[in-house]
């Protein structure tokens, strides 16, 4: 029922109305740890917004993300909404101090503080039991949190100056690759937020990793920049994968990470992963996948690195010109390929490409998460060569 608060004002419950977006562009985001008088006067009212119970789409290290005061149920619901997400997907706490930790998160092992004291700042998720301070709107249902310290200078002023915590997922709609720059933003979110703090590039490109501290022993349930090598440097042993990074999840089968379930990062195109695991001839592979899709007239592109783009231009230069290469950079740059591929899934998107063949990387250190979100777009479509 709609509800009279004064005179001529109505308050219609789910009223979809979009709001107004605005936009707070940082200026000297590019000086690391480096806010400006000005910058900060932006970052003070995109913290207003968050303290009134908005939403606020800000810049981390990894991914944009879409932040709201993660201790109110309804603000939570709030951010489902905006994104277009399912409900029983839980959110990610942001902190900015360590001693907001054992505010959020209950039980926190030796382990798990050697694990924030060597990370944190940084692109690390930790799995815990939930403390009564925060809803189960906030998590999905779960009695465990996600709770993530991230080291963008504007980020922890956010989160400082809102004086809460905050709830944010990555800033996409549903569904969509994440977001890595503001403008990735503005197209999935205006109208659905009160504000998009721009901060320009996001520096690592693909998300956290995800370690889930809650259970006998630590389970890596996302790969990220923080690696699995780093954290058996840490703790003296390399922790469990999830059986959701290994393959499809069988029918019913419920992973750790309720988001991995979900179909994500996928490009509108159907996509094949050339995936460079036995020193096979990558370009000769990419050439066998694409060469029946252009027959067929299908809109083709090939995502690869600059020396299989060389490849292909000597195995076929008569099929130069009938398809479109986006190119990572070097092939001994895989952090420049991680940073690269949710800006490219995205114009791919926007060029209504029809098939992708993609050309995977190594599957070491910060290999294994691109190579595990470039899986799941090609929806385990793999041929190792
Ligand atoms: O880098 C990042 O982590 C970005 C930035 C914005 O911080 N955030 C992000 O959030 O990637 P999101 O919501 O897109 O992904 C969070 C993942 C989901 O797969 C979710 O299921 C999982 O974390 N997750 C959250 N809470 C969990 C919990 N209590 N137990 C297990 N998995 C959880
Ligand atoms: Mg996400």
């Amino acid at each position: 029922m709609p509800r009279r608060i004064s005179g001529r004002t109505w308050i219609i419950p789910g009223n979809k109305k979009k709001m107004n977006t605005k936009q707070l562009i940082l200026t000297d985001y590019k000086r690391d740890g480096f806010l400006s008088r000005e910058d900060l006067m932006k970052l003070e009212e995109a913290a207003g917004i968050l303290r009134q119970g908005g939403l606020v789409a800000f810049p981390t290290e990894t991914v944009y993300g879409l932040g709201g005061d993660a201790l109110r149920p309804e603000v939570s619901a709030k951010i489902y909404a905006a994104k277009g997400r399912p409900s029983d997907n839980p959110l990610i706490v942001h902190i900015c101090r360590l001693e907001q930790l054992e505010k959020v998160a209950k039980r926190i092992s030796p382990e798990a503080w050697k694990m924030a004291e060597t990370y944190w700042p940084g692109p690390l998720t930790m799995v815990f039991e939930k403390t009564d301070l925060v809803p189960e709107e906030t998590t999905g249902g779960l009695n465990t949190v996600a709770v993530r310290f991230p080291s963008h200078p504007a980020a922890r002023m956010l989160i400082e100056r809102s004086g809460t915590v905050i709830a944010a997922p990555s800033a996409n709609l549903s569904g969509r690759p994440s977001t890595t720059t503001a403008a990735h933003c503005v197209e999935d979110l205006t109208g659905r937020v009160d504000a998009i703090v721009d901060g320009g590039d996001c520096q690592i490109g693909l998300e956290s990793t995800i370690l889930d501290m809650s259970g006998e022993r630590p389970q890596l349930l996302r790969p990220g920049a923080v690696t699995a090598e780093m954290i058996e440097v840490t703790l003296g042993f390399r922790p469990e994968e999830d059986a959701a990074l290994k393959g499809p999840l069988a029918e019913g089968v419920r992973p750790k990470a309720p988001g991995m379930k979900y179909r994500h990062y996928a490009p509108k195109a159907r996509m094949v992963l050339i995936s460079p695991k036995k020193g096979g001839n990558t370009a000769a592979a990419i050439l066998e996948q694409i060469r029946p899709e252009i027959e067929k007239g299908s809109k083709c592109a090939v995502l690869c690195t600059a020396e299989c783009r060389e490849d292909l231009m000597k195995a076929a230069p008569e099929l130069t010109g009938q398809f479109v290469i986006k190119e990572t950079g070097s092939r001994r740059d895989v952090r420049r390929a991680a940073h690269v591929l949710f800006e490219l899934l995205r114009e791919m998107d926007a060029e209504e490409i029809e098939f992708i063949a993609a050309e995977g990387s190594r599957e070491t250190e910060i290999g294994a998460a691109l190579m595990n979100r470039m899986k799941k777009a090609a929806a385990w479509q793999i041929i190792d060569v």
